[in-house]
């Protein structure tokens, strides 16, 4: 038969096809809480205005709290043929209290509807984001606290670059992880103002109170164009936006920890909570959660520019393409939670081989730098000139197949007479990371005066 919600101007019933393609009850049903409380608040608005009765509000009110309850006991039946979350709970509603459920809809559309059940769905996620980001921070806080003076081979192109504390490779990604933090609380005020009462586009000519619904829903103000107010997904963009960046700093990260809980590095040691074995292969610990992490920012991306580009044709105000925001949003979401938490798990749980980093971290002529910053102090030669010497050390070393501490007083003078046994003292990786105290260096007192600054600003 015709939908009973606009069966009025329709005779015949539609296809099968056509409701599998129009129904979003599948997904949007994790709306009901936000449909809800949106659909409470519009109609304690409307009974204050004297739109509604103030019996067909407390029927309203104690119906929709009964179809919490229902959903929640998962009692509930959810039907594809009312195509969306908004009318099953509506249709349910008119099963509980009969005739004044028809009266909720009054100065409202499933447009202005869905998009405050959106925004509040997607302002909850920015707030969880949030709290798993905090955790995720501290976990990383803690080892670098534990390892501020721990040295490794900090790297550029994957190769050894210059010996760096891996307090200070941790407060790396506490930086990383805090501009994604502020994204997320920066997205959430922006998002927060109601399109509650915009209607279907042009707003309504009932008596409404759009500023009492706002707050009532925690709102900081109504939205101030109807015809924007229905067809804005500028939030969920917002939020896939920070939640790509965020996913990029994580899969960072997770290749991090795949290579260095390699055999060929043995820097860290992760916790059998976190790694799978083989079936075959008695010896593997495999680094699943970190690859698993590593590919989420595929989906989270793809769910990112899935959204944009349903978005970018689209004629103001509504059209129902808009109504395949949410599975992007809801997909990104829960992979991003899994991989902050799944992170949080392995960060806390991993083991770093101190004795391997520092092997690693003295190889590779790692302390190069080091040599020609002495020449140019010491010896007051241009730098250019210091790199030179410096690199037909390396290039002498290598030869012999020996690190740059390992070359003879004579043999370091062959390069330049000026050389004296003082250089050996800044070859140390020890004393090569205590050097660097520039503001933001990697000096194990930076680390500190850094760890002493997030644990502030964390609480
Ligand atoms: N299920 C729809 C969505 O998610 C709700 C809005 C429907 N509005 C409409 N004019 N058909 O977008």
């Amino acid at each position: 038969g015709a939908n009973s919600m606009w069966g009025g101007r329709f005779a015949g019933g539609v296809d099968a096809i056509m409701e599998a393609i129009n129904a979003s009850i599948g997904y949007d049903k994790r709306l009901y809480g936000q449909d809800i409380a949106g659909s409470r608040a519009h109609a304690a608005m409307l009974a204050a205005q004297g739109i509604i009765t103030a019996e067909d509000r407390a029927a309203i009110d104690a119906g929709l709290v009964q179809v919490q309850g229902e959903i929640e006991a998962g009692t509930f039946t959810f039907r594809p043929a009312l195509e969306d979350i908004h009318m099953n709970i509506e249709a349910r509603l008119k099963e509980i209290i009969g005739e004044p459920a028809g009266r909720l809809h009054t100065a409202r559309s499933r447009n202005d509807q869905v998009a405050v059940d959106f925004r509040l769905w997607v302002r909850d996620q920015a707030d969880a984001v949030v709290t798993g980001l905090d955790s995720l921070m501290r976990a990383f806080l803690a080892q670098a606290e534990a390892g501020a003076d721990w040295v490794m081979p900090g790297f550029t192109h994957l190769q050894t670059a210059q010996p760096v504390t891996w307090g200070h490779h941790m407060l790396a990604y506490v930086e990383m992880l805090g501009r994604d933090k502020s994204r997320f609380e920066d997205a959430r005020r922006r998002m927060n103002e109601c399109p509650l009462g915009a209607a279907a586009l042009a707003g309504t000519s009932f008596p409404i109170d759009r500023h009492a619904t706002a707050a009532a829903l925690g709102f900081d103000r109504p939205t101030a164009n109807s015809l924007d107010s229905v067809s804005d997904r500028d939030f969920a963009l917002e939020f896939l936006s920070a939640a790509s960046i965020c996913a990029m700093h994580l899969s960072r990260f997770a290749e991090e920890l795949v290579i260095w809980s390699s055999a060929q590095f043995r820097f860290v040691r992760l916790s059998d909570a976190f790694t799978t074995g083989s079936s075959i292969m008695p010896q593997k610990k495999n680094p699943d959660a970190a690859e698993l992490i590593r590919a989420k920012l595929g989906r989270i991306l793809g769910a990112t520019v899935a959204l944009f580009t349903i978005m970018k044709g689209l004629a103001l105000t509504y059209s129902k393409d808009m109504q395949e925001d949410k599975e992007q949003v809801f997909d990104a979401a829960d992979n991003l939670m899994l991989g902050i938490a799944a992170m949080e798990g392995m960060v806390k749980d991993m083991t770093a081989n101190q004795d391997a980093l520092a092997v690693a971290a003295a190889s590779g002529f790692s302390t190069a730098t080091d040599l020609a910053d002495w020449l140019v102090r010491s010896l007051n030669l241009p730098f250019r000139e210091a790199h030179h010497v410096t690199g037909s050390l390396v290039a002498m070393a290598e030869k012999k197949g020996c690190d740059l501490p390992d070359l003879g007083l004579a043999e370091m003078q062959s390069a330049h007479s000026g050389i004296t046994e003082e250089v050996y003292s800044v070859l140390g990786v020890d004393n090569s990371v205590r050097s660097r105290v520039s503001y933001g260096g990697t000096a194990p007192a930076n680390v500190r005066a850094q760890v002493a600054r997030w644990k502030e600003i964390l609480g």
